[in-house]
């Protein structure tokens, strides 16, 4: 495999994410040899570590993720990076920072090429974007911008962000991450839709009836309460990872496999996205807290969180586009902390035949996500009674042997940025739809507070509060996964 040369320069060196993921990520990609001799990365953070205490870090972030590695060759990986304390408002930071990563380029032979990946948290986005453009850190090969969610908090800020990394990086250098899109079944979906005609012919308004995502997890905020509290589940999961997943549902079928046609497919799409009106709003969407569970208090006596918080741990609602293969088919969403338990999942629930046979259901194509990767098909067949002709709903699934060779979605989407491959992540016309949908639910939820309507609740263990069951268009449609 060619070698990218290039100095990597990461915000948040020190934090959670850096160490369980990007660290055995990057470590996966020199295994690979696709970072070999001449890359070394910065670290930066407001702690002061040394070069070698960073070290030692990197190396055991390696170890934990992999069980087995050969010593010498986490050391040798772990050699290329360093630290550099930093405290993201001090103009002297970046220029020591713009110094080192000089340093590093010689002595590496980078060819100035840089990607800069911020880490941390959120607020610090922005600041961090005018300084590399003030006081010109970009190098003199290619440039490229890796950036966390959350990406703005509304429109608005979103926008003002934007604005701020754009005058260092046109969007064909900025990789906007979203993990669900490095994930083994997400990215699934379009070879599931495009290469297989007995799927591609069902993919429409005529037959789809109405399709269903469920973004399940089991664990309550935990120590996250704080940064939780401010965003809610709408943000946390909706905005982003629902959406992009919704998008692959829906967009048309792509002219070619380039990152540039596959865009400009979902931005066709999001083009149509029917943005709800408080009335539907109110009829098609629900929020909901948790409640207290064995081993933790109700959402609002978590720690961190406002005792008063209208903070939604949960939601359900519906997205429609005007145009697309599915276009005003309703797709159901829901998502929450403290569920019955941790499951990604798709269902697509195909319209009911005629009758012949007496009692035929529904036929559903279910994609699994997590916890396992799979595919299954619920259809009807004959019951094996011996005598009377009897129908039942029969479930085929496929699921791979393999998953647990499959490599975790930041190595992937690491590895897309290294190869200036855009395909798997969030262009900014995407995300700005994406926001004026949430920014729409926002406000309706905001006047609802206004004028004391109560949030609903649920038990820990519950698929969220019991009106989530009644968000649906039509009688015959309900929750496929329960
Ligand atoms: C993150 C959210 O983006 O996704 C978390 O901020 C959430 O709140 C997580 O727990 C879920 O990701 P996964 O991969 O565990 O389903």
């Amino acid at each position: 495999m060619k070698e990218v040369s290039t100095i990597v320069i990461l915000f948040g060196g020190s934090g959670d994410l850096a160490h369980r993921k990007l660290y055995p990520a990057l470590y996966s990609l020199y295994q690979q040899g696709l970072i070999k001799n001449h890359f070394a990365v910065i670290g930066t953070a407001r702690r002061p570590w040394s070069h070698e205490y960073f070290q030692n870090q990197v190396v055991k972030a390696v170890k934990e993720a992999n069980g087995n590695v050969e010593e010498k060759e986490v050391k040798e990986f772990a050699s290329h990076f360093y630290y550099q304390s930093h405290d993201v408002i001090d103009v002297e930071h970046y220029i020591a920072l713009k110094e080192l990563a000089s340093e590093l380029d010689k002595k590496y032979q980078a060819q100035g090429n840089r990607i800069f990946y911020m880490a941390m948290a959120p607020h610090f986005f922005e600041t961090i974007a005018s300084h590399i453009k003030d006081q010109q850190l970009l190098g003199s090969g290619f440039n490229r911008l890796v950036i966390e969610k959350p990406f703005g908090h509304d429109l608005a800020t979103a926008e003002k962000l934007n604005q701020a990394i754009s005058a260092s990086f046109p969007e064909d250098t900025v990789y906007r991450i979203d993990h669900y899109l490095g994930k083994e079944m997400v990215q699934n979906i379009m070879p599931f839709r495009f290469s297989n005609s007995l799927i591609e012919k069902i993919w429409n308004k005529n037959s789809i009836n109405n399709i269903q995502v469920t973004l399940a997890e089991s664990l309550g905020v935990g120590t996250r309460g704080g940064y939780y509290d401010g965003a809610g589940a709408l943000r946390d999961m909706v905005q982003n990872h629902i959406f992009q997943i919704i998008t692959l549902l829906a967009m048309g079928r792509p002219s070619d496999l380039t990152s540039e046609a596959i865009h400009q497919k979902k931005q066709e799409l999001l083009a149509s996205l029917v943005i709800p009106t408080p009335a539907e709003i109110k009829k098609s969407f629900v929020r909901g807290q948790y409640l207290a569970g064995s081993n933790h208090p109700d959402y609002r006596h978590e720690d961190q969180v406002d005792e008063n918080s209208m903070t939604e741990t949960f939601v359900a609602g519906k997205v429609q586009f005007a145009a697309g293969p599915v276009a005003q088919i309703p797709i159901y969403f829901r998502t929450g902390k403290d569920m019955k338990e941790k499951l990604s999942r798709i269902d697509i629930v195909l319209n009911k035949e005629q009758p012949l046979y007496g009692e035929a259901k529904e036929d559903v194509i279910s994609i699994i996500i997590d916890p396992v990767a799979a595919i299954s098909m619920m259809i009807n067949g004959k019951k094996i009674t011996g005598s009377a002709l009897r129908l039942e709903n029969i479930n085929y699934e496929f699921s791979s042997k393999e998953m647990d060779e499959v490599p975790d979605g930041y190595v992937r989407l690491l590895r897309d940025v290294f190869l200036a491959d855009r395909t798997n992540f969030t262009h900014w016309q995407e995300l700005k739809q994406y926001w004026r949908f949430v920014d729409a639910v926002e406000e309706t939820w905001q006047t609802e507070n206004e004028s004391g309507v109560e949030m609903d609740f649920y038990h820990p263990g519950e698929m969220g509060p019991k009106k989530a069951d009644d968000i649906f268009e039509s009688s015959d449609q309900h929750w496929i996964f329960n």
